[in-house]
């Protein structure tokens, strides 16, 4: 087998250093970054430094890469719009790229209804506005979302978003009428209950959360990440979103869907919605909509987006034309390469590896997802649970030393997440597996080992037509 993994140097290399003292003094250290490296290129599932140190990316710039670093399709794309115009602004003179992509993403999200998109930059300007057309159709103030969620950094955005630190450290005050209520965390369970056999508390909830919390008829909208991203990967059985949503239909309040990390084939259909029966009445996308550039669509049913009234909506570069452009490149890259089934096989082989690891060590507490979209989460002890956020932060660290990128996740920082480019092949994906195995097993040794559990990994619900939800709880 061909390496893929290349290190010159030890990383960070020396350039990556001199950039870092760079970055060090002339950026605050508010923006993160989880490795100490610099991009000088990519290509596909890899990435190489500015020391010439060649990567497999299991992180794809958080979810964004589906389609791979600098895809032929996409770059072709972005080099023939920006020779013609690179931004017009959509309130001034209109571009069809805009256009254009407005009726690929009517005819791409669920449901066969008549629906309309707008768009705007970033993920967090998505929900945004997402919630703004939920708000003026319904005319009501409230929104629900849920623990554990990341819809965002700014102001409603951050409001929505759970996990306290870092992200909400001293920002507030908060926008108003939030609610929050517990997400179907099915190895944490908010009710101490165990799949199946708990009644599904956790959506059945929502009736009591209206007794409780708040008068249902002041909810605009309740928005969800059908699995949480940043809060790890957490994956719900599926029985979960019809009660939710049947009880949110009973009461005429929306559904959002904010599909920034799951959506465009991750969990191996184009929307997670899909893998779990959802018809949502507002769908946000973005990361890997546009290959890279930044944009996110707003998706509705026609007289939900109809509702705010001319010249309310919208933004200086929302849909700009280069990034239209791309994100059409992009979705015939993913419609063209089959890489909804390429997501299916990747999760697969992810799944096999991340169950061979719960059984061979007592550290893995848990491995769930979707497709690519795939976890495991650490603990210090499986009978107490305790989160080991250090022990991911060391394997994180490790692979990186090891020539691959991988993130974490998680409310409590202990979940390993695989956000793969799609066109990852056979070898990088082997490869990369046999780096975070490897840094895993080195991490987990040097803690105390606690005695492994022998029950395997059951299945949990496999779905038919979809692909099955596994957990360990
Ligand atoms: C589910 C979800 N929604 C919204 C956002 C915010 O997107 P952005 O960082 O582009 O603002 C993210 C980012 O990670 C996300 O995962």
């Amino acid at each position: 087998m061909t390496r893929h993994i290349a290190l010159k140097t030890p990383v960070p290399g020396p350039r990556s250093q001199e950039l870092m003292r760079a970055r060090q003094s002339a950026v605050p250290r508010g923006p993160y970054n989880i490795t100490p490296i610099f991009i000088a290129r990519g290509e596909g599932a890899m990435l190489e430094d500015v020391d010439g140190n060649r990567f497999i990316d299991f992180a794809g710039g958080i979810g964004v890469l589906n389609v791979g670093h600098a895809p032929a399709r996409v770059v072709k794309a972005i080099q023939q719009q920006v020779e013609k115009y690179i931004h017009s602004c959509f309130h001034v003179t209109m571009n069809e790229p805009y256009v254009r992509l407005a009726e690929t993403m009517n005819r791409i999200t669920p449901g066969t209804h008549a629906k309309k998109t707008f768009f705007v930059n970033s993920g967090a300007e998505g929900v945004e506005n997402a919630v703004k057309v939920a708000r003026n159709f319904t005319r009501r103030p409230s929104i629900v979302c849920f623990e554990d969620a990341f819809h965002g950094r700014t102001l409603l955005a951050l409001s929505l978003t759970s996990k306290v630190q870092p992200y909400k450290d001293h920002f507030g005050p908060y926008a108003s009428e939030v609610q929050r209520m517990p997400f179907a965390y099915c190895y944490r369970c908010p009710w101490g209950k165990r799949y199946p056999g708990c009644n599904i508390e956790c959506a059945n909830f929502l009736e009591d959360f209206f007794k409780r919390y708040a008068d249902p008829s002041s909810i605009a909208a309740l928005i969800v990440e059908p699995i949480l991203g940043e809060g790890g990967f957490i994956t719900p059985p599926p029985e979960y979103y019809p009660i939710l949503t049947g009880i949110c239909r009973k009461y005429g309040i929306l559904v959002i869907a904010d599909e920034v990390q799951t959506g465009l084939g991750r969990t191996g259909k184009m929307w997670a919605c899909d893998q779990f029966g959802i018809d949502p009445d507002i769908l946000v996308a973005s990361k890997s909509l546009a290959g890279g550039l930044p944009l996110a669509s707003i998706t509705g049913r026609a007289e939900i987006m109809d509702a705010p009234m001319e010249g309310s909506l919208g933004g200086t570069f929302g849909g700009n034309p280069v990034a239209c452009a791309a994100a059409l490149a992009a979705i015939e890259t993913i419609e063209k390469h089959n890489l909804l089934e390429r997501a299916v096989k990747i999760g697969e082989r992810v799944r096999d590896r991340f169950e061979g690891l719960w059984k061979k060590c007592p550290f893995v507490g848990n491995v769930r997802g979707m497709g690519a979209m795939r976890a495991l989460e650490l603990v210090k002890d499986r009978a107490t649970k305790e989160p080991a956020k250090d022990l991911a932060n060391r394997v994180v660290r490790l692979c990186y030393e090891r020539g691959l990128i991988v993130i974490s996740a998680g409310t409590y920082g202990n979940v390993l997440r695989t956000l793969m480019p799609l066109v990852i092949t056979e070898e990088q994906l082997d490869e990369g597996l046999d780096v975070l195995e490897g840094a895993i097993m080195e991490a987990a040794q040097a803690l105390q080992p606690a005695p492994v559990e022998t029950r395997p990994p059951a299945p949990i619900a496999p779905r038919s037509g979809g692909e099955g939800y596994t957990g360990v709880v």
